[in-house]
């Protein structure tokens, strides 16, 4: 049975990752220092899978540790999660986000240099491609100048694995989310942001509880069909399962190259009134909402082509936009 690091694996999209490895039979190892995750998640995931994941507290910026866990443990492939994710606060904090998302990395980059492990995951973004020049957006889009640190620290790290890979001959692939919503149907793990929510969805059910007064709607104003901007939403489970999808391929060696990259969204864009109504539709609730102005550093509209990910992964998302905000919904409702 092969063994799997997960770094970040109580974070939101680590946890539902960990639970989808352990249905398809993969042992796991989580790494998560409990920055921007609680430790109550692990108990989650046992209940949900009826296995109990091995679990280190640990800083992937303390070199000494991260040599010592790849030390006294047997890894077969890396899915990593972990990472500084605010936008806005990367912006504020550059050097914090270089500091983490990059050395953890590169740390771990040199534990499978110096121990020939392979199968390394890396968690990318469709931030990297900015505003796309076209629609929807395939994987040969140019990357562009990052908009914030954030955005910087994932082209960085794909750069780092793209080197290391030659380098070293170990095989990787960067899969690139575009927006990741909802939450596993157990309502046992969710999204949980910290403070007041910057992402839409949890806004949104924020605000359908009480939480949040309304909802702010950044701009409608943009050259869209109802002036609103655009993304790719993508249930969590479904991005989940990408990672298994991807995890295969390398565990089989049916890889084409060292470093792959993959889009991995459903393809559909919807515009943030779109979400608005849907929700509604969903939870019978009317949501509070106000049009101000734009967000600053907000694009019009990025939604993935997934044909790459269809043939090489064999994988596409089966959730629609509905199931996806129903389940952010009974999760929300669900919170103390
Ligand atoms: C944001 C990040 C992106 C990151 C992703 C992670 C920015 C500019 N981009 O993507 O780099 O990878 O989160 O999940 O922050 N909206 C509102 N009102 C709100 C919140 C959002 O109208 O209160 C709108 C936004 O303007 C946007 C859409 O909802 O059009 C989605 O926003 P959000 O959930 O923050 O995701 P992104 O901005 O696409």
């Amino acid at each position: 049975m092969n063994n799997i690091l997960v770094t970040g694996g109580l974070g939101f999209i680590g946890s539902h990752t960990v639970v989808e490895l352990h249905n398809v039979g993969f042992n796991v190892i989580i790494v998560d220092d409990l920055s921007n995750s609680r430790i109550e998640v692990l108990d989650n995931i046992t209940q949900i899978t009826g296995k109990k994941p091995d679990f280190h507290q640990l800083d992937l910026k303390n070199k000494s540790d991260v040599k010592k866990l790849f030390e006294t443990t047997k890894i077969d492939g890396i899915i990593h999660f972990a990472a500084f994710k605010a936008v806005g606060e990367s912006v504020e904090k550059p050097l914090d986000y270089y500091e983490n998302n990059i050395s953890s990395l590169v740390y771990i980059l040199q534990e499978i240099r110096d121990r020939n492990i392979d199968n390394f995951i890396f968690s990318s973004s469709c931030t990297v491609y900015g505003q796309a020049d076209e629609l929807p957006i395939t994987e040969k889009a140019p990357i562009k100048v990052a908009e914030s640190p954030y955005g910087n620290t994932k082209q960085i790290g794909e750069e780092i694995i793209r080197e290391s890979c030659a380098a070293y001959n170990f095989n990787a692939i960067a899969l690139r989310y575009f927006n990741p919503i909802g939450a596993h149907e157990s309502i046992k793990i969710g999204e949980l942001p910290l403070g007041v929510p910057q992402n839409l969805i949890p806004f949104v059910t924020q605000t359908a509880v009480g939480i949040r007064k309304e909802l702010s709607i950044f701009g409608d104003d943009y050259p869209t069909e109802d002036g609103t901007a655009i993304r790719d939403y993508i249930h969590v489970v479904d991005l989940a399962k990408a990672h298994i999808a991807a995890l295969k391929r390398l565990l089989n060696k049916k890889n084409k190259t060292n470093f792959e990259f993959f889009n991995v969204g459903t393809g559909k864009g919807s515009s943030v009134l779109d979400v608005v109504k849907s929700f509604e539709k969903v939870s019978s609730k009317k949501l509070n909402y106000k049009i101000v102005g734009r967000r600053n550093g907000d694009i019009t509209a990025a939604y993935a082509d997934t044909t790459l990910a269809k043939k090489e992964l064999n994988w596409q998302s089966e959730k629609t936009l509905d199931d996806a905000l129903e389940s952010a919904w009974k999760w929300q409702q669900n919170q103390s």
